[in-house]
């Protein structure tokens, strides 16, 4: 099975939708890392590749309105003093080119005079930014990524570890390109490097046991597929990456760079995968289109090829 002619051909079929029909629920899925049990949500091979090898991934821009001056923005560490002039914005969905679900954060800083979701798209932002009208843009005041993938209208995220301290994403309202958005907002990411994922599957391309992770620095990964005799699959006894290298079966390194941040990872070493400045996002009193009949009706373009990567990822 060549994964990557799979993944473009999902690509390919981009369907506008209009209503909570396409939502999407994610589950986490049990996989493995350093012989531990861990669970991840997938989210699946969307974001651009940053190197044509997937070693790292691309940055696209949000911009996050706010009625505070910079300054006070920046002592404030979850930006949930209802001050946000408006829902966040992006210029990219899945499938468009560029995109990415770790997004780079621009600062903007709204005067007062504006209403509450005066800017519904990057055009909006940058124009006024562009003129004396006091709206100013500060990409580079703080280095922060956020880890935020766009969702289907409803789509829910769904911890099935069991676990009380699990990670659960907030869902949050943006904009783009003049029409509402939907993404679980996993807060922020140090680094555009990825680390190693690996499927293990069979020679005929059939994934046979729980996906191996390596590494707890980032939610993006850079897929590997490794081969295992008949014997070997489905008995799940490659748990760590040591364990698959030194079996010598073949891997195949493709550049795809899958999105999977941990619900829940039993080792300490798990970095905080929520942290207060998640929310610079998810102000509920700036959301200006709740799920109501305007947001159904002028809902998101989103993919199908999103259903289609993640059911081939890891299922
Ligand atoms: C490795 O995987 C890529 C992506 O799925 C595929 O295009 C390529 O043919 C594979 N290479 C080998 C040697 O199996
Ligand atoms: C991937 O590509 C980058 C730059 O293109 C390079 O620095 C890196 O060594 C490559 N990684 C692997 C594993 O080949
Ligand atoms: C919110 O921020 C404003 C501006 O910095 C400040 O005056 C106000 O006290 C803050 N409110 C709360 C509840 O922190
Ligand atoms: C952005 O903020 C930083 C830090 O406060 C400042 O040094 C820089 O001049 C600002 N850039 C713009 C374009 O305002
Ligand atoms: C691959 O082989 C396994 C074991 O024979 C079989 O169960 C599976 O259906 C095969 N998958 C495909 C895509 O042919």
């Amino acid at each position: 099975m060549n994964f990557t002619a799979l993944a473009l051909a999902a690509a390919a079929v981009s369907l506008p939708f209009a209503s909570a029909q396409h939502k999407i629920t994610f589950s986490s899925a049990q996989g493995w890392i350093d012989d531990e049990k861990v669970w991840f949500y997938n989210f699946g091979p969307h974001s651009t590749p940053g190197t044509a090898n997937g070693s790292t991934i691309a940055l696209a821009p949000i911009w996050v309105p706010s009625y505070r001056k910079l300054k006070e923005l920046l002592a404030d560490e979850d930006l949930t003093n209802g001050t946000k002039a408006g829902n966040n914005i992006i210029n990219a969905i899945p499938c468009d080119a560029g995109y990415s679900d770790l997004w780079k954060v621009n600062f903007v800083t709204v005067p007062a005079t504006y209403p509450l979701n005066a800017f519904k798209s990057a055009a909006d932002v940058l124009a006024a930014a562009a003129n004396p009208s006091g709206v100013t843009i500060n990409s580079t005041a703080a280095t922060l990524m956020v880890n935020c993938p766009v969702v289907p209208f409803g789509s829910t995220a769904v911890d099935t570890s069991g676990s009380a301290t699990a990670t659960v994403p907030k869902y949050v309202n943006g904009w783009y390109k003049g029409a509402p958005v939907f993404y679980f907002d996993f807060g922020p990411v140090t680094t555009i490097n990825t680390d190693p994922v690996y499927h293990i599957s069979l020679a005929n391309g059939t994934i046979t046991d729980p996906g191996v992770f390596e590494g707890y620095s980032t939610p993006f990964w850079n897929l590997n597929i490794v081969t295992v005799p008949a014997s070997v699959a489905g008995t799940d006894i490659l748990r760590s990456q040591s364990e698959i290298l030194a079996t010598k079966y073949p891997i195949n390194n493709t550049a795809l760079v899958v999105n999977c941040p941990f619900a829940y990872a039993s080792t300490t070493a798990t970095p905080p995968s929520t942290s207060p400045t998640a929310s610079t996002s998810t102000d509920p009193t700036a959301t200006g289109m709740h799920s109501g009949a305007d947001a159904v009706k002028t809902s998101v373009v989103v993919t199908l090829a999103m259903v289609g990567a993640v059911a081939f990822l890891f299922l």
